[in-house]
């Protein structure tokens, strides 16, 4: 089956509002390329900026979090229905910046990704290994975990819609990229997770992609691999480089 790739900028907590918009119309016309799916995730102050400055083009508009909870008293909180309401499409969830800073857990992760497809929100569900998991051998132990709880109650049809993002800790910012047969056997293996869970089918439509110090050199070679259906792009995300990420080929 062939899975059309996705291509997801997490700005992470850069860009103002006015930066965000400059920065949309500079990459505009570098990333118009309607045979890879392109998504910019941005903070929740410059979503409805950004949604704005994007109409008319391929971008699409993903958030960088969201709560499980419909509304009340969450202070600081952002509900999926002011996300969708707002013109939003994709969340990323469970970024490992994320679980380390503010306590996300696979069973809060759990709990946003059944909202999400609730509200026709497309989650990009994160995982990823340590540095140490993987000199103890136990990566993949522990990433079947993450997408085991990640995707409890969710259903084969939703599961094909989603997105995962194999992001190895080790390789986020630190310019070492994960090597190509590193990250090609864990999203490979993150796949016949899917499988086991679901079946062939499903596991054949949903999309993994790798993200992790991806640039405009390391990408075309990543994309390219079986079960590498895109990246999730942080710090190359925010500069003409992305560009070249989107027209990898
Ligand atoms: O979510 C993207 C990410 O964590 C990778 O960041 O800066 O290593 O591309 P970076």
């Amino acid at each position: 089956m062939s899975r059309k790739k996705i291509i997801a900028g997490n700005w992470k907590m850069n860009m103002t509002p006015s930066e965000a918009v400059a920065l949309v119309n500079e990459l505009k016309p570098l990333v118009a390329n309607d045979e890879v799916d392109v998504v910019f995730c941005v903070p929740a102050i410059d979503i409805i900026p950004v949604v704005e400055a994007v109409k008319g083009s391929n971008i699409q508009v993903g958030a960088e979090n969201m709560y499980f909870e419909e509304k009340g008293a969450y202070t600081g909180e952002i509900s999926p229905a002011m996300l969708t309401d707002a013109g939003v499409k994709y969340v990323v969830l469970g970024h490992s910046e994320r679980r380390e800073y503010f306590a996300e857990t696979n069973e809060t992760v759990n709990k946003k990704m059944l909202k999400a497809f609730e509200h026709g929100i497309t989650p990009i569900m994160c995982c990823g290994e340590t540095l140490e998991q993987r000199e103890q051998g136990v990566t993949m132990d522990f990433i079947r975990q993450q997408v085991k709880v990640g995707f409890l109650g969710v259903t084969a049809d939703q599961a094909k819609t989603a997105v995962i993002a194999y992001e190895p800790i080790w390789a986020i910012g630190t310019g070492k990229t994960a090597t190509t047969e590193q990250a090609q056997e864990v999203c490979k293996g993150i796949r016949e997770c899917i499988a086991e869970i679901y079946d062939d089918a499903t596991a054949a439509a949903i999309r993994i992609q790798y993200g992790g110090s991806v640039n405009a050199a390391t990408a075309p070679e990543l994309f390219v691999q079986d079960d590498i259906d895109g990246g999730l792009v942080g710090g190359a995300a925010l500069k003409p480089d992305f560009g070249k990420i989107v027209n990898y080929k």
